[in-house]
């Protein structure tokens, strides 16, 4: 069966611009995520508290948050790596935040300066004060179906880094193909194995990039399966730096679209949310790549 109600997980400020080559100014951010708002969008990833040098596009976390006035029921998550990140989160009044491990050694090294084990040690305390601080943990795994590296990603491994993470305290885990290579038997195949440790659907969301045209179909699979939060994209802007080959994630107008057509409510109003990527299109100097947008807008 499929869910009544789908939680949409908003990345578009955080790994939308994090991947754009020009820095956007810090209005159009604002912008961006008060549209994103208005457009009935109720969580929304706002940026990262990165390294400043490691992800320039996103230097402006602080001033970002000073100067957004969201609505108390929407839910602003921030990307954290570690202590420090934390501690600028914390100092930026941040509720709600976001580790993201790597499935794989060779994406540990480049995305973190990191092991597959070591990354662990940067975690655990970051976990640890955040939870002391009464924040919401969401844990990402990257390079859950593929990596460009290394090729085909042991199963097991993933489950691994996951269930680590769970074990940690993450409340909620985003399972990542950070490179949009995945099909949909291997998201029936890692929701089973997860399930099988222990970690069920509940906890789980799904963040597809869609290099591969797979997307949709890979999010329609994991709701089949039962889960009900999906990330995305408005526009399908998006990528990682440090990941190879990586290109936008599923546009957020292209889940809407299927969302909608399926009677599964969103609480999202395309129109609306259309019009901000067309706007935001302009801003970037670059035409949309969802193909919803291009559909509704062209
Ligand atoms: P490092 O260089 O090993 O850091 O980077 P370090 O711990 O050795 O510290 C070096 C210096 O950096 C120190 O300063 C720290 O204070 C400072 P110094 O003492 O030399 O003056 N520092 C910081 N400053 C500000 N904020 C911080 C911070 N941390 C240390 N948070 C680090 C390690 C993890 C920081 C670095 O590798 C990093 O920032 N990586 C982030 C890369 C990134 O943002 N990638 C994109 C997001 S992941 C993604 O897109 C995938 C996802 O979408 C899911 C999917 O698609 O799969 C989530
Ligand atoms: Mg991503």
């Amino acid at each position: 069966g499929l869910p009544d109600q789908v939680t949409i997980y908003e990345v578009g400020p955080r790994d939308g611009l994090q991947n754009e080559s020009a820095i956007v100014d810090l209005a159009v951010k604002v912008e961006f995520i008060n549209r994103l708002v208005d457009a009935g969008l109720t969580t929304v990833e706002t940026t990262s508290f990165v390294h400043p040098k490691w992800v320039p596009q996103l230097a402006d976390a602080a001033e970002l948050l000073a100067t957004l006035e969201l609505p108390s029921a929407v839910r602003a998550p921030v990307l954290v790596p570690n202590e420090r990140g934390l501690d600028r989160a914390l100092e930026a009044g941040v509720r709600e935040i976001a580790i993201f491990a790597s499935a794989t050694e060779t994406f540990a090294a480049k995305n973190l300066n990191s092991t597959l084990d070591d990354q662990f040690a940067m975690f655990a305390p970051t976990v640890e004060r955040a939870l002391a601080a009464g924040l919401t943990i969401r844990g990402y795994v990257s390079m859950c179906y593929g990596d460009p590296w290394e090729g085909d990603v042991p199963i097991d491994q993933v489950v691994k880094v996951g269930a680590r993470l769970v074990d940690l305290g993450c409340r909620e885990l985003s399972l990542g193909d950070t490179i949009g290579v995945a099909t949909p038997g291997q998201v029936i195949s890692l929701i089973e194995a997860f399930g099988k440790a222990g970690v069920g659907v509940d906890k789980l969301a799904v963040h597809f990039h869609d290099t591969y045209g797979q997307a949709l179909a890979n999010t329609l699979t994991a709701l089949r399966e039962g889960v009900t939060t999906v990330d995305s994209s408005a526009g399908g802007l998006g990528g990682c730096p440090y990941a190879e080959s990586a290109t936008g994630n599923l546009a957020t107008e292209d889940l809407v679209w299927q969302l909608d057509g399926l009677g599964i409510e969103t609480g999202v109003n395309l129109e609306k949310l259309v019009a901000t990527s067309v706007w935001m299109a302009d801003k970037l100097g670059k035409p949309s790549a969802s193909r919803v947008v291009q559909a509704l807008a062209g």
